[in-house]
């Protein structure tokens, strides 16, 4: 007796069965793996939406020494949880993070929300992470969709719609649930995204050895480079920092990074925000921020190598200008535009004590 099956069941049968044959032969030891504590596994979604899993880990598992529960989480100070996040990059998540457990915590009674809409609903928690929370700790049928698994389907599929549109969305997450496997959506999705990162990865897939190749629509017609389809490769705007690394004594000036910039709330040396790092050159810099003539005992030293940090949207080049201020120097001189709300602290300290951007993290890694 043959039933009527349609196509698309056919496909979700073959993909669903070689992913799960796939995950059982690829096994992936992660911390966050099999967790059910919604707490830990929003934590680590976080965390993994910022950095790779390899990086991530021991964040993961620094945050939950720290803060085993969301109510620790909660009260803690902001400033210890962006230092706690310091090297992950993009402080607007840890943020988002500290101000939804606050949430949680008074106005939910300490609850976790435990439905799609209302995880949804959480301070920096969009479709993917409400996805992965809803199907990891309640076994609720939504599929994950982010980068691996648009590509996973894009190829797999041979979907022609660039991802980069808005209206791609709708269509690969319809086929997203649809492959999910509905009684064991965790499973199904933690396999996605293991298999999007290791197998079916951005550059050099493992087709080789994919249990999906045979029906794998682009591998099939040897066109796995041209999926997933985009309309456009972003311009990054190119930004060139100059800090003023002050050594006065034992200390140095820092001040804290306040303005709708990147970087809010963590710290910096002053600095000079410029129209490119090559032509610098102190005489310069002085007539800026310093318009009325350093202190006569001033002397500038290093100036570091360039450092590059590349951000989503932006490109950014730093270098790192020291200037030696000889004990004494009358405070008239740190009375400048550019310094204000700068404060002393011990050169030493500074690293251990403040949160700061990566790029100063390697700054200071180089030179104390
Ligand atoms: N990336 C985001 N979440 C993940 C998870 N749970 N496992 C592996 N990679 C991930
Ligand atoms: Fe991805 Fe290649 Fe497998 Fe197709 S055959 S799903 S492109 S790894």
């Amino acid at each position: 007796m043959r039933y009527f099956t349609s196509s698309m069941n056919n496909a979700t049968h073959f993909f669903r069965r070689h992913l799960f044959e796939w995950a059982a032969a690829n096994p992936r030891p992660m911390p966050w793996k099999g967790e059910k504590d919604p707490y830990k596994i929003w934590l680590s979604e976080i965390i993994l939406q910022q950095t790779r899993v390899e990086q991530g880990w021991p964040y993961f598992e620094k945050f939950v020494a720290h803060y085993p529960h969301v109510r620790a989480l909660a009260d803690a100070p902001e400033d210890d949880v962006l230092k706690l996040w310091e090297g992950l990059g993009y402080y607007t998540r840890a943020r988002n993070l500290h101000a939804a457990a606050k949430h949680i915590a008074y106005e939910l009674g300490g609850i976790f929300p435990n439905t799609f809409d209302a995880l949804l609903a959480l301070r920096g928690v969009g479709d993917y992470t409400a996805a992965a929370i809803a199907s990891f700790a309640y076994n609720l049928p939504h599929a994950v969709l982010d980068g691996n698994v648009y590509r996973v389907l894009a190829r797999y599929f041979a979907i022609e719609t660039p991802t980069d549109l808005p209206v791609a969305k709708k269509q690969f997450s319809a086929l997203a649930h649809e492959m999910l496997d509905p009684v064991h959506p965790a499973a199904f999705n933690q396999a996605m995204m293991d298999f999007g990162a290791t197998c079916c990865t951005p550059s050099q897939p493992g087709c080789g050895g994919c249990p999906l190749r045979p029906e794998c629509a682009a591998a099939c017609s040897n066109r796995v480079g041209e999926f997933p389809v985009r309309i456009k490769k972003m311009e990054k705007k190119k930004r060139f920092f100059m800090y003023v690394v002050i050594r006065h004594g034992e200390q140095t000036w820092l001040r804290k990074r306040a303005s709708n910039d990147i970087w809010r709330g963590l710290y910096e040396f002053p600095m000079l925000e410029v129209a490119q790092l090559a032509e610098l050159h102190t005489r310069s810099i002085e007539q800026v921020l310093w318009p009325d003539g350093l202190p006569p005992a001033a002397k500038w030293g290093n100036t570091s190598e360039y450092y590059r940090h590349i951000l989503t949207h932006q490109d950014i080049e730093a270098a790192f200008i020291e200037l030696h201020l000889p004990l004494g120097t009358d405070p008239a001189f740190f009375r400048l535009p550019w310094l204000e709300g700068s404060f002393e602290v011990p050169y030493l300290e500074a690293k251990k004590k403040f949160a700061f951007p990566r790029l100063i993290v390697r700054f200071f890694d180089k030179n104390v």
